[in-house]
């Protein structure tokens, strides 16, 4: 059994095509999977909750509240899925759901749901083929949802054309594949570094920077919600948030991530140096607290930190992946360019210090991705978690060319 164990929530809206969706809960449940459905209110006209219920072996929901008057957690049932199937997906909630609309416990568990969608879209040619709709399933798809179909056929209203919904079959087997690519991609490891080192000076102070590592935590996110297995070599001050499985090492100073991160690297398939490690270090730290009596002006002598990046660099084999950050403040381009080449990295993400909303301390950031095969791209400004979607789906066009 291919989906032993693999929790996916269906979400049924109201088309005709619903009437096919107790098949695709008995092909999952066959195959092992734990299924749990919800069902937008007018979707009861085409199949009974009672029988997708007795197939999926679960309660099904489709109201905010259960009969005895208790509340139904759409969140808790959002995050409990692995894969959120949309079949069939009217037009209707198409619409609703490419603008955030929330009116029913099926919109809301999407909007909850952190995992990957799939959508199997079900309507009446022309309304496929309208503008509106057709606009509202790029929306989908630019979020990072998959769609299957929909496929070409006769349809309820006799006309001939696109719109009818893929076969549960059809639907079955991509979700076998999501679960099964998932698994080779589990194989894949990605190491990420995010945040600030810090060097002391003496016990209680020293030299950072204002780095946040929020970026790498995005990536870091973005990269798990694939399946790809993930650690994370975090700086000074990052806390792992409570949504991340991925391994978490939690390092201070440059020399600490240049231990850590070296340590992973070789086993790393996709290496993305997101930190911002201190380029310099305090030669001999003092012991004890400097103190401030009769001291006037003194100098703190430094000496330069190892560059895990160019290292890193040094060793890559083909199979591996290098991504570094560049964050400029003068000739940008140029000397994003010179990094990549110098440090022998297949790709770099420049943010510059001039673009308003980029950088550090914030939720937004503003990039240009640079590759090794000069390809770029420029972005507009987005939050760090649209960024971290545009670098995830750059690296996979690169790695997979
Ligand atoms: N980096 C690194 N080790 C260092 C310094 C930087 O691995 N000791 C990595 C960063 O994680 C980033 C990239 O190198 O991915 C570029 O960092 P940046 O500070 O922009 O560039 P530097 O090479 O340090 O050059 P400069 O500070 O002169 O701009």
């Amino acid at each position: 059994m291919q989906l032993t164990g693999k929790r996916i929530l269906i979400g049924v809206t109201g088309s005709i095509a619903a009437c096919k969706i107790p098949e695709l809960v008995r092909l999952l449940i066959k195959e092992g999977a734990e299924v749990r459905v919800v069902m937008t209110p007018s979707s009861s006209d085409f199949v009974t909750p009672q029988t997708l219920s007795v197939l999926s072996r679960q309660a099904v929901y489709s109201k905010f509240y259960h009969p005895d008057g208790s509340w139904v957690n759409h969140v808790e049932l959002g995050l409990w899925a692995e894969l959120l199937v949309i079949a069939p997906a009217s037009a209707h909630s198409i619409a609703k759901m490419a603008n955030g609309i929330c009116d029913n416990l099926l919109l809301s568990v999407y909007l909850s749901a952190r995992c990957p969608v799939l959508i199997a879209p079900a309507m009446d040619m022309d309304m496929f083929l309208h503008h509106s709709t057709q606009r509202n399933l790029k929306m989908l798809v630019s979020y990072g949802h998959q769609l299957t179909g929909p496929s070409k056929g006769e349809l309820a209203s006799g006309l001939e054309g696109p719109g009818r919904m893929e076969e549960p079959e059809i639907i079955f087997s991509k979700i076998l594949q999501y679960f099964t690519g998932l698994q080779k991609k589990r194989k894949k490891k990605v190491l990420i570094s995010c945040g600030p080192t810090r060097e002391a000076i003496d016990p209680v102070r020293f030299i950072s920077n204002r780095s946040s590592g929020k970026m790498g935590l995005a990536l870091a996110s973005e990269f798990e919600k694939y399946g790809y297995s993930v650690t994370v070599v975090a700086g000074a001050g990052v806390e792992k948030p409570a949504s991340l499985n991925a391994e978490f090492i939690s390092v201070e100073t440059a020399s600490q991530m240049y231990q850590a991160c070296m340590n992973f690297f070789p086993l790393s398939n996709i290496i993305i140096m997101a930190a911002a490690v201190a380029d310099y270090t305090i030669l001999e730290p003092e012991k004890n607290k400097i103190k401030k009596e009769g001291k006037k002006a003194f100098q703190l002598t430094l000496s330069p930190t190892v560059d895990i990046l160019s290292e890193m660099g040094k060793r890559k084999t083909r199979q591996q992946f290098l991504v570094g950050f560049a964050l400029e403040s003068n000739n940008e381009e140029k000397n994003a360019v010179r990094k990549l080449k110098e440090k022998n990295l297949d790709m770099i993400v420049l943010n510059s210090l001039n673009d308003k909303g980029a950088g550090f301390e914030i939720d937004t950031n503003k990039i240009t991705i640079i590759s090794r095969n000069k390809k770029k791209v420029s972005f507009s400004l987005k939050l760090k978690t649209e960024v971290a979607s545009d670098i995830f789906s750059f690296i996979q066009q690169q790695v997979h060319a």
